[in-house]
């Protein structure tokens, strides 16, 4: 464990270097055009005659803002070839505005007959056929804002963006979420912390470390919440810095992970059925569960068995849930299975009162042996646990922890030494801080961040000196870096971008492509270059950024200076943001600028390879492995904005909030 926080230490320190002196921009809004009501007519150009097919939207946006765009309405679906209509891609018509292509309930109602009900299998990922997938843009809401900012939007979300009133029907009286104007307004209650998410917080604490400390000083750094409702408990885990994966299926109406992510904190949509979580093995301190509706004695215990994939040696589960504290009805008998279910994986119950039961598993198999021996639980055979978890059905069975689930262990199985860490991180931090000056935008306008390939995690350590969350995903047909990302004290998730990602529309602020197109170039149809793109138009919020990176190995140790329309990606990649209505915000081609300007202390950018790779070991005193292959490398960023065709998006000023929060104060006091 020792070595382990050593670890983690030497990252975020490393984190910390970043300081990076922000160009303040003026926030860029506009009102585009009010329309009346929302029937298809919203898409309707206002001046058709100022349309000017081969005329793409201006760098600027300029034509955006007064309602000029040529995007059709209409339903179309993906087509083999792909055809993008001459006036760029369609618009899905405005029902469509929560589509989540894998959590599609109509397509889901087809499946259902073949479903395993019992199992909520449902509640699973279900991917439709390409052929019936949407080839059309997402549209916003009618009302769609800009959403409100960190910190603020921790309490605070507008009404019109989740525009679901169920949640609050059903949970208001719990202190989930309220009601008020035109905001949501969330307390920081929960079923089982009506009192507040900080107070509950504080008793896990002195529960885990008899009445002595808190979470943190029970050696809890990463926490994955299941069924987290709308991710008060993550929100307020924060400023003890524990980071928290919070995932919840879509169900019903009532969109608790929308919620989640409209207040700023990192959720996703996910469900314990059939299949193992997309997160790896050993990488939680602790999985919670409040009243997660999750029916862990069921099929053998098979779920809870998941549970301690996912936990660390030492790892708490806690159990907040009427059979830790119900005595009526069958209560007292589910509490009896998961007491044999949880004795004969060996976790030891450490506390159970007010409500909460704390499991801890144990450090060692010397009892998991035994235990099998006596035919109580069955070992799974080692397997390679380095395949990532997608698509992976639940295994009966437990694994034998490793001896030390350090991040020296990760880097053996993927040979990743601790220089290239500290290499990828100053790499990053590096980029991050040239991203941001090409972004040009305010360090509050940016929350919700996700890197679609994020090896090993360095743009997220580059960020940590943010106020954002990343969502680190690891392609499933790339190397499995995750754990050494979750060894990090960084969160993630397993994908496959042939699919489309289990998130609603508009959940995040920036996305990270490094690598990606060139990675997906060449497979099979579902992930072509417009296929991801039009997915990240999906989930990413109007008017926010992604980064665009694409490499091209040069032969030999020739000078960088990219010729970006050499890399055809990248041409075409100019050519969709058009069809996309993207504004090109800013653009680098000349990464070893960027190498050289950023490890200011002391070294100047210099011109060959060669001479780079020196003057880094000088200065670092270690070798350099990823430097010294850069500057062979040819390498375009691209910065894009999603514009919003035709649509109002209003920013409502701060004092408008502060009255509103104003008087919901005083009305609960
Ligand atoms: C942006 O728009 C303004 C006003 O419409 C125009 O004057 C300017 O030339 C445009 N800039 C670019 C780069 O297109
Ligand atoms: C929510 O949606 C309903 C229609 O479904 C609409 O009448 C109402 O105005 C919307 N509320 C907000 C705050 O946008
Ligand atoms: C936790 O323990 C501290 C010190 O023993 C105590 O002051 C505090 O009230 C406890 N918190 C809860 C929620 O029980
Ligand atoms: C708390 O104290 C009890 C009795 O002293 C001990 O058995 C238990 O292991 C302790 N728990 C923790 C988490 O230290
Ligand atoms: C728990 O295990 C004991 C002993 O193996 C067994 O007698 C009892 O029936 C089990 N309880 C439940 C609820 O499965
Ligand atoms: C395994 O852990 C138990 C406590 O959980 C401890 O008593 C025992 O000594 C450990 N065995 C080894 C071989 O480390
Ligand atoms: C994956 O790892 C192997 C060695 O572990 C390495 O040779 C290969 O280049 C890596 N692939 C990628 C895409 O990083
Ligand atoms: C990379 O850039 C160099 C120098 O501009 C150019 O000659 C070369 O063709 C480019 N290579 C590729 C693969 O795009």
């Amino acid at each position: 464990m020792v070595g382990f926080i050593n670890m983690r230490a030497f990252d975020w320190k490393a984190g910390q270097l970043i300081m990076i002196a922000l160009l303040v921009m003026v926030a860029s809004f506009y009102t585009g055009t009010l329309f009346g009501d929302n029937s298809s007519s919203v898409y309707v150009p206002l001046s058709q005659q100022d349309v000017q097919q081969k005329q793409p939207p201006a760098a600027n946006g300029s034509a955006l803002a007064s309602g000029v765009f040529t995007n059709k309405v209409d339903l179309t679906y993906r087509t083999v070839p792909l055809r993008i209509p001459e006036t760029g891609m369609n618009i899905c018509p405005l029902k469509y505005n929560e589509y989540i292509p894998c959590h599609d309930p109509s397509y889901i109602k087809e499946l259902l007959p073949k479903l395993d009900l019992s199992r909520k299998e449902e509640l699973e990922r279900h991917c439709p056929p390409l052929s019936r997938r949407f080839f059309c843009l997402v549209p916003p809401p009618a009302d769609y804002k800009i959403p409100i900012r960190w910190p603020t939007s921790r309490d605070y979300v507008w009404r019109s963006n989740v525009n679901h009133t169920r949640l609050a029907e059903v949970k208001g009286g719990q202190n989930w979420v309220h009601e008020k104007d035109q905001l949501w307004w969330f307390p920081g209650g929960g079923t089982h912390f009506k009192n507040g998410a900080p107070e509950y917080i504080q008793r896990l604490g002195n529960m885990t470390t008899n009445e002595t400390g808190d979470l943190l000083s029970a050696g809890v750094f990463q926490v994955l919440d299941v069924g987290s409702g709308v991710a008060s408990f993550s929100a307020y885990l924060l400023p003890l810095h524990i980071e928290t994966m919070s995932f919840a299926p879509k169900d019903g109406h009532e969109n608790q992970i929308q919620f989640a992510l409209e207040r700023g904190i990192g959720a996703m949509i996910s469900a314990l059925s059939t299949k193992q979580l997309p997160y790896p093995s050993n990488s939680f301190e602790m999985v919670h569960c409040s009243r997660c509706r999750v029916d862990w004695h069921e099929n053998d215990g098979i779920l809870i068995k998941e549970v301690n994939r996912l936990l660390r040696s030492n790892g708490y589960f806690v159990y907040s849930a009427p059979p830790a504290y119900r005595k009526d009805k069958e209560f007292p008998l589910i509490w009896d299975k998961l007491m044999n279910l949880t004795s004969a994986m060996c976790w030891k119950l450490i506390a159970r009162q007010v409500q909460t039961a704390i499991w801890i598993k144990p450090e060692n198999n010397s009892c998991l042996q035994q235990n099998a021996l006596q035919n109580l639980i069955s070992i799974c055979d080692s397997k390679d646990d380095t395949t990532p978890s997608w698509k992976t059905p639940l295994r009966n069975c437990i694994a034998e922890c490793a001896t030390q689930n350090s991040l020296q262990s990760h880097s053996v199985s993927l040979s990743i030494s601790r220089q290239k860490f500290l290499l990828d991180t100053i790499y990053w931090q590096d980029q991050v801080r040239h991203y941001w000056r090409l972004m040009d935008i305010e360090e509050k306008e940016v929350r919700n961040v996700m890197d679609m390939s994020a090896f090993l995690g360095g743009f997220a350590v580059a960020l940590s000196t943010w106020p954002v969350w990343v969502m680190n995903v690891v392609p499933v047909s790339m190397n499995n870096t995750l754990s050494a990302i979750y060894d990090r004290g960084l969160i993630g998730a397993f994908h496959d971008w042939c699919e489309p990602f289990s998130t609603y529309p508009r959940s995040y602020d920036l996305l990270h492509a490094n690598h990606l197109f060139s990675h997906y170039e060449n497979r099979e149809a579902g992930c072509l270059l417009e296929d991801i793109m039009l997915e990240m138009d999906r989930i990413l919020r109007p008017q926010e950024l992604w980064i665009e990176k694409d490499v091209k190995q040069l032969t030999s140790s020739d000078v960088v200076f990219l010729v970006h329309e050499t890399t055809p990606l990248y041409t075409r990649a100019e050519q969709h943001r058009l069809h996309l209505q993207w504004i090109k915000v800013g653009e680098n081609e000349n990464n070893i600028d960027l190498l050289g300007d950023t490890l200011s202390s002391g070294v100047k950018m210099k011109a060959s390879s060669q001479e780079l790779e020196i003057s880094l070991q000088s200065f670092s005193g270690i070798q350099s492995c990823i430097f010294s292959k850069t500057p062979e490398e040819n390498r375009t960023s691209l910065v894009l904005q999603k514009e919003v065709l035709g649509y109002s998006l209003k920013r409502e000023t701060v004092n408008v909030l502060a009255r509103v929060a104003d008087g919901i104060l005083s009305v609960h006091r």
